[in-house]
């Protein structure tokens, strides 16, 4: 099913940018825009600007940036049409299906939808494979690791047979192409030039969104091969840092916490037995994505990593990600079992329970990780101690909890509290430093769009900038458009369709504060740059493309009397 272009336009100028993007951040009104901090990226200081009267968005710290459309597909992990349908729905716009249309100039956008579809024939090939169709190997796995087909169905497990090409071959009767198989991450082409299936002989374990659909798999080994897991690449619906396993299951019900935890496998056995607000990142440590993710859901975490060297380092780190989202955060530590999985198997669920209800926090097993490395009886062990305790302290952003924390260890350890408390000063002191450092971290430039946004908001600046410059300069495609577009004195045409990096180009250079009433000598400076960075190379092969000869001779001389440098405008 399709939309009509004018519905999508209709559906687009209809919803309100600055209310949907407020629902995910804060946006405070200054001058012509609205700025506030990033949605898609971790910061303190705001450099995300929204404009209302474009309905477009850009951030100047990740890059980000498009309309209404693409932030919805991006923040939702939506599909074009879902993102249709949502903003519809939202802005109370019945939906009118169109099915004669087809899309020439939106491939990208539908690519999204290609491969959603590509998952969900997958999901059911591998599950048909596992529940009608396996091996007796495979049935003795599931039998040993008490896979259930209750199990199997509420996961939607599936098995990827014993052949090189056995999804290939079955998603080749639809109407995709190599490419497109190639690129969903569910097929390789090998060195031969052959395509082969990315997952050979596994246990598969669907990743689910929480919109419920399949984005990506994992898929075990039966034996002891390596790799034990495999991951679905990167993919146009699949960003493994921003995506967590059994969050489509523990969304459903309204917890008030959360249990992370580092396996499928351990994702699988802490719902079976009644945890189903367990979730788990994909193999890889906890992102900050992740956090921004679970933040829908929850406030509060409980970590259940596994009880090996590994599994605390990683502890350790997801603390740090999960405060620096202000997420209230426990641990559990296991004992005699090195991970849920088989401390479930050998303990069963009402011991975890009970252990759940003890967890620590973050605070205090941080601190007796600290505790375990030191010998407190020694004097200046005992003051590494205390040390690297304040600094723990210190990162605290309530001073009541910090008080609280420093007459608890006072008590605990013998320490004097006045000793605890002139430790954290120093910490707190240093740890401002740090954050500007790393907050005036500097940003790519981009001299070509800056020069377009220049162009874009200074229109009195034209003859002076169309002196030295001409859109042939710019790079091919998106870039050379707009430039084509300002250098007629024709607006951008947001409301055609581009790519999502595409949109990216266009809303930094329609949100660009900075190039707002910009005086032009500044704008020479930039233009100088800019044109020192063009090399022959790029004349020579304007040469070959369909600008006649004395054009061309006109773009050597301009591009010569630009790179002196101390040319002054004819009519300035
Ligand atoms: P079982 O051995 O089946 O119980 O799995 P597990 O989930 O307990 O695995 P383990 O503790 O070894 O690893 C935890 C998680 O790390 C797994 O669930 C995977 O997500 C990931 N992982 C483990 N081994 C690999 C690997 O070889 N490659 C990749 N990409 N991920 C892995
Ligand atoms: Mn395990």
């Amino acid at each position: 099913m399709y939309f009509a272009e004018d519905f999508i336009e209709k559906v687009r100028t209809q919803s309100d940018i600055i209310s949907i993007i407020s629902e995910y951040t804060n946006l405070v009104q200054k001058g012509r825009s609205y700025i506030g901090r990033c949605p898609f990226h971790n910061e303190k200081t705001p450099s995300f600007s929204v404009s209302e009267e474009q309905q477009m968005y850009h951030c100047f710290g990740c890059g980000v940036g498009g309309n209404v459309i693409t932030f919805m597909m991006e923040k939702e992990n939506l599909s074009f049409m879902e993102t249709i349908e949502e903003l519809a729905t939202k802005a109370n716009i019945p939906l009118e299906y169109d099915n004669n249309k087809k899309y020439n100039n939106r491939e990208v956008l539908l690519k999204k939808d290609i491969i959603f579809e590509l998952y969900k024939k997958a999901a059911r090939f591998y599950y048909y494979n596992l529940t009608r169709n396996a091996p007796d190997y495979v049935k003795e796995y599931l039998k040993n690791r008490e896979l259930t087909e209750q199990t199997i169905r509420l996961f939607g497990l599936g098995f990827s047979p014993n052949s090189y090409t056995a999804l290939y071959k079955y998603l080749s009767k639809e109407d995709v192409t190599d490419e497109i198989l190639i690129e969903s991450g569910l097929c390789i082409r090998a060195l031969n030039g052959k395509i082969y299936d990315r997952f050979i002989n596994r246990l598969m374990f669907p990743i689910i969104s929480p919109t419920k659909k399949v984005v990506a798999f994992g898929g075990r080994v039966f034996g002891d091969e390596k790799p034990k897991y495999l991951n679905s690449a990167e993919n146009p619906i699949f960003h493994k840092s921003n995506t967590l396993y059994g969050l489509n299951l523990a969304k459903n019900a309204n917890h008030d916490y959360y249990i992370l935890v580092e396996g499928y496998m351990d994702v699988v056995a802490m719902h079976i037995n009644g945890f189903t607000n367990t979730v788990a990142s994909l193999g890889t440590a906890f992102t900050d994505g992740q956090a921004k993710l679970l933040k829908r859901y929850t406030k509060d975490i409980v970590i259940l990593y596994d009880n090996d060297n590994a599994g605390q380092k990683a502890t350790l780190k997801a603390i740090k990600i999960l405060k620096d989202n202000d997420f209230s955060v426990k641990v559990l530590e296991l004992k005699n079992a090195k991970d849920p999985d088989e401390f479930l198997t050998n303990f069963g669920s009402h011991k975890l329970k009970n252990m759940l209800l003890n967890a620590k926090s973050d605070v205090w097993y941080q601190i007796s990780k600290i505790q375990n490395l030191y010998n407190l009886n020694n004097l200046p062990e005992k003051v590494k101690f205390l040390e690297q305790t304040a600094e723990i302290i210190a990162n605290l952003s309530s001073s009541i909890e910090q008080q609280l924390y420093i007459d608890e260890i006072s008590l605990r350890f013998t320490i004097d509290k006045k000793a605890i408390e002139s430790e954290i000063k120093k910490k707190i002191i240093n740890t401002k430093d740090n954050k500007i450092v790393y907050e005036n971290h500097s940003k790519k430039v981009d001299l070509e769009v800056n020069l377009l946004s220049v162009l874009y908001h200074n229109p009195n600046l034209y003859n002076e900038i169309s002196q030295y410059l001409f859109p042939e300069l710019f790079t091919k495609g998106i870039k050379q458009n707009i430039a084509i577009n300002l250098f007629n004195k024709e607006s951008i045409d947001t409301k055609n369709y581009y790519s999502i990096e595409e949109q990216k180009i266009i809303s930094s250079i329609i949100i660009n504060e900075n190039m707002q009433n910009i005086e032009f000598p500044v704008v020479y400076k930039m233009i100088k740059q800019f044109t020192k960075g063009l090399n022959l190379s790029y004349y020579k092969k304007l040469i070959y493309s369909d600008i006649n000869p004395e054009k061309f001779n006109n773009l050597i001389k301009r591009k010569f009397e630009t790179q002196k440098l101390n040319i002054i405008p004819k009519n300035g």
